[in-house]
């Protein structure tokens, strides 16, 4: 696991774009997995920025968003498909084509079905090389929520009541119009993407992003399953890194990478 520290969301917005870049200009058709949620705002801009620069483009690629609302409307402006719209898709944004967007459709009855074809639909597509992440207080990647198996695939599950407490600023800061369940990527499924980029700000965060990476791998805090994988970096701000014990070893390493 490599884990940068910088100081502002801004500046680690722009180092997790780096990372972004640098793989797409490896491999221009990668595919991509994203994330919603506040975390990943700065990220999108960026690369929106590098888009109109003609640094980076989309076009030529498939995403796969991490997770989805189960019952919320097909036009709500909080259902994850169209946050990701607004975000990513068209030519003034990344060049992301709408029909290239894959989502959990988190409006059939049988949603059961739907996780299963997920999974399937992302290892047809050949799997994804570049999942990025956010990671909730309580330690959620997607909404895999603290007691999930740390092997499980893309499922419908209950959301916390402190993820609903969380997520309750996107619906008029009323709780009770958060949806109570979701559609996720497992992290069986998350744990088979070639890179994960997970980005982290804020205090809140700081003991997540502590256990993630340096507590022991445990269902209490579902991202400590990322140690497991090859190829992790995480970026935080320096709040969200306040709980760390190792702070500085993470930066050197990350110099050494990436430069200073
Ligand atoms: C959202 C998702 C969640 C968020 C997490 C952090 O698609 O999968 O895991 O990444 O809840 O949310 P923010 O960034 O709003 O703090």
């Amino acid at each position: 696991m490599y884990l940068g520290i910088l100081d502002t969301p801004e500046l680690a917005s722009a180092a997790a774009a780096r990372i972004v870049l640098a793989v797409f200009k490896k491999e221009p058709n990668s595919i991509l997995g994203v994330t919603t949620g506040s975390t990943p705002e700065g990220l999108y801009a960026e690369l929106r920025a590098a888009h109109a620069r003609g640094e980076f483009t989309l076009a030529n690629s498939q995403a796969f968003a991490l997770d989805e609302y189960v019952g919320i409307s097909a036009d709500h402006y909080e259902r994850y498909r169209n946050v990701l719209r607004r975000e990513l898709v068209g030519s003034r944004n990344t060049g992301l084509k709408n029909e290239n967007l894959h989502s959990p459709n988190g409006l059939v009855s049988n949603s059961a079905a739907v996780a299963a074809q997920y999974d399937r639909d992302i290892r047809d597509a050949g799997g994804i090389d570049l999942q990025i992440l956010g990671i909730g207080s309580n330690g959620h990647i997607g909404f895999n929520e603290p007691g999930g198996s740390l092997v499980s695939r893309t499922h419908v599950t209950p959301l916390s009541r402190q993820t609903i407490l969380a997520n309750a600023r996107f619906f008029g800061h009323y709780p009770r119009n958060v949806p109570k369940t979701c559609i996720t990527q497992g992290l069986g499924t998350i744990m088979e993407a070639r890179i994960l980029l997970l980005l982290a700000f804020g205090e809140n965060k700081a003991e997540a992003v502590a256990q993630l990476a340096e507590g022991p791998i445990s269902a209490r805090w579902p991202a400590t399953i990322t140690q497991m994988h090859p190829e992790v970096y995480v970026v935080t701000d320096a709040a969200a890194a306040s709980k760390l014990e190792l702070s500085e070893l993470y930066q050197e390493r990350w110099a050494l990478k990436f430069g200073a």
